[in-house]
């Protein structure tokens, strides 16, 4: 095993075959919000209603990539990124969610495609990063089985329309954050809450999940078809068995729920008994429906989680021992900074034998940035990226199958609940004018990545 000195960070010791990139979401740059015929969006709505996000935000303008995404993309092209993940909203190009099709946002992504195929840079979709068109959210969204079939659907047109194009795809983005924060906590769109909701949205997501797998891989057999997961190191406050017991609640809420139904291992029930509550939304041959062998599993880490055991928090008796308590460096959305959790999460995730291959398709860090003189010196950002970066070398020298990095993101960004307060990018946005400025962790990682030779 390395010591973390011993890892020379330098992107040929990745291998050649390592994909270095840089993720974004639709609603979180596109803005557009009503132009060229789209529908309405769960964000659309959720960001209407007074006290939602912070400041009453929303996404209507966004980094309005809608217009500016030749900029950006030769933005991508400039440092020295290779591929560019984005996602496709899905009210922009089925406005109902179902037939018909709005040809003008088929033709939009269009143009993002061959503009970063123009560049010299692979394009990375994904089908669903959050934004479901409101009017499935009226026939209840994800709690409603039917979802399987709009969602597959949505999936066959993005293939038959993108696939002769795009070789990399993405079914969902961090199942247990959509769900969790937008069925269960209300905190995201489309706002609902409890277990009634949460529940069949699980069990629906799960089998929508691998639906769009086997429909992406008939049609698209040569492309590369994965999926993506939020998931935190986990670690118990005090080495009680209460505590040990609740951390291991919490990691299969986080971390199991949604991936073990796909490798085939079912629900993690034992570990999580409440999920024993969804035997009734599993119908007759589910079980057969819910596996898909990925060519690869997409990680997404920030931070770690320290849990101890509450008898307040009903259903998994735990809760987390909030960063600012411990005394720990934190960033602008107060999660740690503690950059050996992508490290264990490689080696947590490594150690399934169902997954071929691992692909870190987020990791970033939102801190304060202040732009003086058209300079953004983030001195924070760029060591959390440089620090994470040397983890997963390690991890990959000690032989996990990790084979890519996606920083979250090019561009501040639209973040959710928060508004546009903390800011993710590696380009620094004025969102009066739009106006773009590379801060120096973007600048760190062009150079980075202009360092490899093979
Ligand atoms: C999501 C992004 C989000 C980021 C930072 C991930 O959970 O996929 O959409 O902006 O984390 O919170």
């Amino acid at each position: 095993m390395k010591d973390l000195g011993q890892v020379d960070l330098h992107p040929n010791n990745f291998g050649p075959d390592f994909q270095w990139g840089v993720s974004t979401a639709a609603y979180q740059i596109e803005g557009a919000h009503d132009i060229d015929g789209k529908g309405l969006s769960i964000w659309d709505v959720f960001t209407s209603r007074r006290g939602k996000v912070k400041n009453n935000q929303h996404g209507q303008v966004a980094c309005d990539f809608y217009n500016c995404f030749e900029n950006d993309i030769r933005y991508v092209r400039d440092l020295n990124i290779p591929n560019f993940r984005f996602s496709v909203s899905w009210p922009r190009i089925m406005p109902t969610g179902r037939y018909p099709v709005n040809q003008p946002g088929i033709d939009y992504y269009n143009r993002v495609i061959d503009f970063c195929l123009e560049c010299g840079i692979e394009p990375w979709l994904t089908l669903y990063h959050w934004d479901l068109p409101q009017a499935l959210e009226l026939k209840g969204g994800w709690t409603n089985r039917e979802i399987i079939d709009w969602f597959s659907d949505y999936t066959e047109l993005c293939v038959k329309s993108f696939g002769d194009r795009v070789k990399n795809w993405m079914v969902m983005n961090e199942p247990s954050v959509f769900t969790g924060a937008g069925y269960f906590l209300g905190i995201h769109a489309p706002g609902k809450t409890g277990l009634k909701n949460f529940l069949p949205a699980i069990h629906h997501v799960t089998l929508s999940t691998s639906a769009a797998g086997r429909i992406l891989k008939n049609i698209l057999p040569e492309a590369k078809v994965g999926t993506t997961f939020s998931c935190s190191h986990i670690e118990p406050n005090t080495s009680s068995s209460r505590d040990l017991a609740a951390a291991k609640r919490v990691d299969a809420l986080l971390n199991r729920t949604f991936i073990e139904p796909v490798l085939g291992l079912g629900y993690p029930m034992e570990d999580l008994p409440v999920l024993r509550r969804l035997e009734k939304y599993i119908k007759a041959g589910d079980e057969a429906l819910m596996p898909f062998d990925f060519d690869f599993i997409g990680l997404q880490n920030y931070t770690r989680e320290i849990v101890k055991s509450s008898f307040f928090t009903p259903y998994v008796w735990a809760s987390l021992v909030k960063a600012e308590k411990r005394n720990v460096p934190i960033t602008e959305m107060k999660w740690e900074v503690y950059p050996p959790s992508i490290y264990h999460i490689i080696k947590k995730f490594n150690a399934y034998p169902q997954i071929r291959k691992i692909i870190i398709t987020e990791n970033g860090a939102a801190f304060t940035d202040e732009l003086k003189d058209a300079e953004v010196r983030d001195i924070e950002r760029t060591d959390y990226i440089r620090e994470n970066l040397k983890y997963v070398l390690k991890a990959k020298d000690e032989g996990c199958k990790v084979d890519g990095y996606f920083v979250w993101t090019l561009t501040d960004n639209f973040e959710w609940a928060e508004g546009y307060h903390p800011r993710f990018g590696l380009i620094y946005v004025d969102f009066e004018t739009q106006e773009r400025v590379i801060k120096h962790s973007g600048l760190w990682y062009k150079s980075f990545l202009k360092q490899k030779t093979r």
